[in-house]
């Protein structure tokens, strides 16, 4: 959480800095802040509230420009959102300033100490303990600011991603990466440092991503001098080219970036297989499979962990895979599997799920696996990312970039690519025959276009969700395949409308759930033919029966779920195990549709951020 972005070079600093902010406000957006060196000063300003705030204050505030800054987007962790927790942070002498995006945990120590040696404090952050303790190595030690960061970071625990400035030197910015991602942009005589590429990506397609525990001095006309924070051993940087574009991080004419995700679908999806899944000649290629078939499919259990939506993807997974490859699969919360002393073997495979890969408590959960000797796979949409790095071997999304903080096509690209490893697994070991991989291979062929016709249904389901807007709870039921389905509508209704919304599995409504139904309450029901139709439907009887308002997913030409429900939305005939990448498309709509009619911020939600690098 939080968006950290920094330039040096022969341009104004201040445009660069600000629209790299704008791009990176998914990652934070309760406050800002940018700080500039204009030949003699540091000018700072900073805010509560977005960056647009921040820009109509800095449009009153400074008066200058100068081509060093660097500047801030927060999602708060220590002290409340407002003007003076917000980065940067000067130090006590005000020489020097911080961005930071990362927690120091033992930031209550450090600041008893630093205040026995007459430091003073303004803000409540770990931040501004930070700076100060680099600070006072400089005085302590005498030493430049590259080595004192160096040196106060060995005295922390924590996450962070910093950048540094000294107005003494303002011809070098100091970075470093321990736990929370860092870019550095290189072009001709500038470079740009951020939490991703997104700030950079304009001027240039060249980027070095620190590793974990590792830091840089960016000097302007020098190069990037990068190395390892603990050792001090000097690093030669991988300086990588980058397919990104532009066009993929902007709206392109869409409302929101939600919206053009969800629209995005068809051909993320058909991204995600092009070039693996040859569906004709029955060929599936997986490099991260490949070069290890034999340790994943002879896998005792497979484990999967992640967090939010890329969870629901892993229960959709766990179906998937114990129906064709007959592998035992867990699916585990990573916030909990790292805490509760799992039993892990060397037989055992951990496949990561995470769309940023940047998940604190999925990447603990790899470390901890990995640690009791499992073989750990990541399935990421961020190329580069820290848990693709963290993990033995992978399989990229190739989503493109997802921007709206309501993961949408991250979930039903991780399921594409869940469903490829396991037809894979499944033909290696023998569980499926070659007409049943042949016959799913050439079904997922066809799910773009499918896709593309539930996309069709906008209009209806927003005049659904003109109807149900003013709902003040919402249940989404589902069974088998699309039981995490259910659970995945309801969490996008929560985070963007602020509705109430429960997933549960239709079968289970009668052990409690049932007790909620009146007439005020939406039921959202995926009943498609194949899955378990006959019980479903006897669970929208059970329902209807008690009042319930009935919102029914269904397979093209259904007459007898029609005849029950309030509404029908109809996605087209595919097999159940694939149903979820169109079942659960008009449940992205339906919340879309829902918040923007309630006006809420909708790909930045409240209290919410993009990619959750703390715990
Ligand atoms: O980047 P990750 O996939 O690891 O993120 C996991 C969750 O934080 C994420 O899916 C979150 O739940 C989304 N806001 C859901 O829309």
């Amino acid at each position: 959480m939080c968006g950290i972005v920094g330039y040096i070079g022969h341009r104004d600093a201040y445009p660069v800095v600000l629209k790299g902010l704008q791009r990176l406000e998914y990652r934070g957006y309760d406050s800002a802040g940018i700080v500039l060196y204009d030949d003699k000063d540091l000018k700072l300003s900073k805010t509560k509230g977005k960056v647009a705030d921040l820009k109509a204050k800095l449009e009153q505030e400074i008066s200058t420009n100068g081509n060093l800054g660097i500047g801030h987007t927060r999602w708060a962790t220590h002290g409340q959102p407002n003007d003076v927790n917000s980065h940067p942070h000067y130090s006590n002498s005000g020489d020097l300033v911080i961005v930071h995006n990362g927690i120091i945990e033992n930031y209550d120590a450090l600041k008893k100490e630093l205040k026995t040696r007459g430091y003073k404090f303004h803000s409540d952050t770990d931040t501004e303990v930070l700076v100060n303790l680099i600070e006072d190595v400089q005085v302590q030690e005498g030493v430049k600011l590259g080595k004192a960061v160096q040196i106060a970071l060995n005295q922390t625990v924590g996450a962070y991603a910093i950048a540094v400035v000294d107005k003494k030197k303002p011809n070098e910015i100091v970075v470093a990466r321990l736990g929370s991602p860092l870019a550095i942009g290189v072009g001709e005589d500038e470079y740009f440092v951020a939490s991703d590429a997104s700030p950079f990506i304009e001027f240039t397609n060249n980027a070095i991503y620190l590793e974990d525990g590792e830091m840089a001095v960016v000097r302007r006309g020098k190069g990037v001098k990068v190395r390892k924070i603990k050792d001090d051993a000097l690093v030669d940087p991988y300086v990588q080219e980058l397919q990104l574009n532009l066009e993929q991080i902007e709206k392109g004419g869409y409302e929101h970036f939600m919206l053009k995700e969800i629209y995005e679908q068809p051909n993320a999806i058909k991204d995600t297989y092009r070039g693996r899944m040859l569906a004709n000649k029955g060929i599936v290629k997986m490099a991260g499979i490949d070069d290890n078939i034999d340790r994943i499919a002879n896998a005792k259990r497979i484990l999967i962990v992640a967090c939010g939506t890329s969870w629901h993807a892993g229960l959709v997974a766990e179906y998937i895979f114990e129906d064709l490859a007959r592998i035992p699969v867990e699916v585990e919360y990573a916030s909990e599997f790292r805490y509760r002393n799992p039993i892990i073997s060397e037989n055992d495979v951990i496949i990561a799920i995470s769309q940023s890969g940047e998940t604190a408590d999925t990447m603990a959960a790899i470390k901890l696996a990995k640690e009791k000797g499992a073989f750990a796979f990541g399935v990421c949409n961020v190329v580069g990312s820290s848990i693709s790095r963290e993990t033995d071997a992978g399989a990229y999304t190739h989503a493109g970039p997802e921007i709206g903080v309501a993961s949408t096509k991250a979930f039903t690209t991780q399921i594409t690519v869940l469903t490829l490893m396991a037809l894979k697994l499944g033909k290696y070991k023998g569980t499926i025959s070659n007409t049943t991989f042949m016959y799913h291979l050439q079904e997922l062929n066809t799910i773009p276009d499918k896709v593309e016709m539930v996309l069709q249904n906008n209009e209806h389901i927003k005049a659904i969700a003109d109807i149900y807007k003013n709902a003040r709870n919402c249940l989404y039921l589902g069974r088998g395949f699309n039981f995490p389905v259910a659970l995945e509508g309801a969490l996008k209704l929560k985070e963007i409308s602020y509705i109430h919304a429960e997933g549960y599995p239709a079968a289970e409504m009668k052990h409690g759930p049932i007790a909620l139904i009146d007439e005020q309450m939406p039921v959202i029901v995926i009943a498609t033919r194949k899955g378990h139709y006959e019980k479903v439907v006897s669970n929208i009887q059970e329902i209807k029966s008690r009042k319930g308002q009935i919102i029914a997913v269904v397979t093209e030409g259904d007459e007898e779920v029609r005849d029950l429900a309030d509404h029908v939305i109809e996605v087209p005939e595919s097999m159940e195990s694939l149903s979820p990448l169109l079942t659960t498309i008009p449940l992205q709509l339906l919340s879309y549709h829902i918040a923007v009619m309630l006006g809420k911020n909708v790909d930045q939600p409240r209290n919410l951020a993009k990619s959750v690098t703390v715990e």
